[in-house]
């Protein structure tokens, strides 16, 4: 074998495993930031979810609401913001791996 040959078996080797460190490992998260009455109700800043392809505003919600049931209130007022930007409360959009999803509840009046 060639040290090219042997350079080029190293090189798909290499990539064969970081694709899979990629799909399977902590890549394949998203995290959730929870903002004020959010927080109080997870009793938590921060979560770690695995991905899952398709996860739309419903199915995040159901995600959280299983992890935290006392989100469940805070949720049905809350926007949701993808890394810092306000997303629809519809399915035009799914979580990526990796994203930083915000839970952002209203802001209370008085
Ligand atoms: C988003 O829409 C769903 C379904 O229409 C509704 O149950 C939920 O309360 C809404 N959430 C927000 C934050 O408006």
């Amino acid at each position: 074998m060639s040290h090219v040959s042997a350079a080029l078996v190293i090189l798909l080797i290499y990539f064969s495993v970081h694709r899979f460190v990629l799909t399977q490992g902590n890549f394949a998260q998203f995290t959730v930031l929870y903002f004020a009455s959010a927080k109080d109700a997870s009793k938590v800043d921060t979560d770690k979810f695995e991905w899952s392809a398709g996860i739309n505003a419903q199915t995040l919600t159901n995600l959280l609401v299983e992890r935290h049931p006392d989100l469940g209130y805070v949720l049905k007022t809350s926007m949701f913001a993808v890394n810092m930007e306000y997303m629809e409360n519809d399915s035009s959009w799914t979580v990526q791996p990796g994203d930083e999803v915000a839970i952002i509840p209203p802001v209370s009046g008085g």
